[in-house]
């Protein structure tokens, strides 16, 4: 079935927020729908295989890997009419224009991805994104601290906090990364 109108929604938060999950269950809505959907990823992620996205909880679906946001026009079916994007924090730049034109081509355009990055800055495209949305859902995980709500996404590095100067991709789970608040995330400059 055609969507009268294109749409965009957001799925942000940090990291163990429970982003993929959600972005699964609305593609698995949509596919009991009877729905058109294509799913992609970043080919840079490569956590845990490359033709899947999957949760920290280990739910799974299939994704087709794209290294640059471009790639993603060749790929697309002609009766595609819903798109969804995991990890949209690594893609370059162009994928804000591609995510505008799919949605004015009648697409329901679903992104999810961090927010912040280890430092507590804004990640990659997602600003834009996050403007341009027609719905935004910010998710929270827990702080592993005092049990909050956790915003910020803490890098450990051999268990000290990651300095504000160091690289920040770095692809990775539980091993170098955990949920905390404002309060409890540091970042040494
Ligand atoms: P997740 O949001 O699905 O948990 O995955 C986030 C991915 O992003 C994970 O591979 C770790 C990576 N990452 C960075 O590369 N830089 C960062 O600053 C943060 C917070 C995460
Ligand atoms: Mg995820």
């Amino acid at each position: 079935m055609i969507h009268h109108f294109g749409r965009v929604e957001v799925i942000c938060g940090s990291m163990f927020c429970g982003k993929t999950e959600e972005l699964i269950r609305r593609v698995r809505r949509a596919i009991i729908a009877r729905q058109k959907v294509q799913v992609f990823k970043p080919s840079l992620d490569d956590r845990y295989g490359i033709e899947h996205i999957t949760s920290h909880d280990g739910q799974n679906i299939k994704a087709e890997p794209i290294a640059h946001s471009e790639e993603l026009i060749g790929k697309l079916s002609k009766d595609t009419t819903v798109v969804a994007f995991d990890e949209v924090q690594f893609f370059d730049d162009g994928i804000v224009a591609i995510t505008e034109q799919l949605a004015s081509r009648g697409i329901r355009v679903i992104l999810a991805g961090l927010d912040l990055d280890f430092r507590g800055e804004p990640f990659g495209p997602m600003p834009a994104l996050l403007c341009r949305a027609e719905e935004v859902t910010k998710l929270h995980a827990i702080c592993v601290q005092c049990g909050e709500q956790a915003s910020r996404t803490q890098r450990l590095v051999n268990g000290q906090p990651a300095n504000f100067n160091d690289p920040i991709i770095l692809v990775g789970a539980q091993e170098a990364y955990e949920p905390r608040c404002r309060d409890h995330h540091i970042v040494p400059k």
